[in-house]
């Protein structure tokens, strides 16, 4: 069996490369021709834990090859097509699906044997239903239609894609599914087969209650700083209860990528455009956006002023183990404290690309460093929780504030090289303002 992966992103890249290596004949399909010849000269275009090594090894085995579109689909399309292209935020909130449904649109009219159309890319529950009703039943030939969301952390896809919590797969056609499941046949995991709508409505689902995990313990952090608890030991004795678990329940500065704040906005779009309010998570919304400003209200109370205040900012990718900045939080913080009249210095081990604006990107951690009056840690990469403390302190200036964004650091260790720790509900620092 061929299987077609269009869409050479995150989501399809990965997918491709692990159907591969599990022994199916694949095609990645972009429409860039540029990533597609650095593909095939062994280059991702992402960063990813093994990802180098998978593309080496599954080219080499004959079962993987990239090509681009430039010739159209026709040829391209085998027995089985993943569609894995983005479905970025419209300004309106709602997921923009212009790329899905041109996509489709080609497979319909380029097809010219029966085949099966997989979607992958994150889309509103309702639009599996849409597209197979005005796109693909016009078809001069069958193509059967599942939805098969993904669950893959960055950092982890790899990992994730093999050792998966479950398997999820939404079709009316009891064939294709049947036929899709049989992919995954090496993986172990449980089978969820269902409708398309509720296999569309899983993956929001799932991202929306993680969310919803994150933004609770952010409140209950902010609850401790006025009440004077340690939010890392009420998120350790409440994740023991087996019901809640431990997993997202690390408060800081909230939750950012490209999924999270992307597909909680569209759940919440989708929900109004059917009438409905749906309160929660409009909640777990804008506890998000107000974390992301504690490290500036800690700050600008610490100093009074920002104005002419040197700051380092560390880490700039929405989380360790990736290049991706897309809604990090440092893209936030960064503009308020240019805007405050600080001077900022950013560093990042890894992330690439990213507006800086006035902001100065430093090779390394400790020329961001030199001077600087306030550290905020935005993401929790193990170089900037490793640091030697008192190096930190000799190179910093007074008041030397260390703003633990991700609750991360020792701060036992912090404090005792003299640095003034700050963090989210581990020590009533935003307790005044609550
Ligand atoms: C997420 C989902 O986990 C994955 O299943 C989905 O397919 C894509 O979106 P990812 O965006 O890679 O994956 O990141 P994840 O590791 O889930 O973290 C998301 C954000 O939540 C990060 O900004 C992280 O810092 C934050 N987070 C996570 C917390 O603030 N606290 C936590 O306890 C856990």
């Amino acid at each position: 069996m061929n299987i077609t992966v269009i869409g050479t992103g995150y989501v399809g890249l990965i997918q491709g490369l692990c159907l591969a290596d599990v022994g199916h004949n694949v095609t990645c399909v972009d429409i860039d021709e540029m990533k597609i010849e650095r593909l095939r000269q062994g280059v991702s275009p992402i960063y990813e834990p093994g990802i180098d090594e998978l593309i080496r090894k599954t080219t080499a085995s004959g079962r993987l090859r990239f090509a681009d579109t430039a010739d159209g689909l026709r040829s391209l399309l085998g027995d089985v097509v993943f569609v894995a292209v983005g479905t970025p935020m419209a300004a309106t909130g709602a997921a923009d699906l212009s790329y899905v449904r041109t996509v489709i649109e080609q497979i319909a009219e380029s097809a010219d044997h029966d085949l099966i159309v997989v979607m992958k890319s994150t889309v509103p529950p309702g639009t599996g239903r849409s597209l197979v009703r005005r796109l693909l039943s016009s078809a001069s030939v069958k193509i059967g239609y599942v939805s098969n969301p993904e669950f893959l952390r960055e950092g982890r896809a790899i990992e994730d894609w093999y050792k998966a919590d479950r398997i999820v797969l939404g079709s009316d056609d009891a064939d294709a599914l049947r036929t899709v499941a049989g992919l995954y046949k090496s993986i172990e995991a449980p089978l969820v087969a269902t409708d398309v709508a509720s296999a569309e409505t899983i993956k929001y689902a799932s991202n929306a209650f993680l969310a919803t995990k994150i933004s609770f313990i952010n409140e209950m952090a902010n609850v401790s700083d006025c009440v004077g608890a340690n939010i890392d030991d009420v998120s350790r004795g409440v994740g023991l209860d087996s019901r809640i678990g431990p997993q997202f329940l690390r408060a800081g500065i909230g939750y950012g990528g490209s999924c999270f704040p992307k597909d909680v906005r569209a759940l919440d779009f989708i929900s109004a455009i059917h009438g409905y309010h749906f309160e929660l998570l409009k909640a777990v919304i804008e506890v998000n956006s107000r974390q992301r400003l504690l490290p500036l209200i800690a700050l600008s109370r610490e100093f009074g002023t920002l104005a002419d205040r040197t700051v380092a900012v560390l880490g700039l990718s929405f989380k360790p183990e990736t290049d991706d900045v897309r809604d990090s939080p440092a893209l936030d913080i960064i503009p308020i404290l240019l805007e405050e009249g600080a001077e900022v210095r950013v560093y990042d081990p890894l992330a690439v690309r990213a507006p800086l604006g006035r902001a100065v990107r430093t090779e390394d951690v400790w020329t961001a460093l030199d001077g600087a009056g306030a550290a905020v840690v935005v993401t929790e990469w193990s170089e900037l929780i490793g640091l030697d403390w008192a190096r930190v302190a000799g190179m910093m200036s007074e008041p030397k504030v260390i703003y633990d964004g991700r609750n991360a650091l020792d701060a036992d260790a912090v404090r005792a090289a003299g640095l003034k720790y700050m963090a989210v509900g581990r020590d009533g620092v935003h307790r005044d303002r609550l």
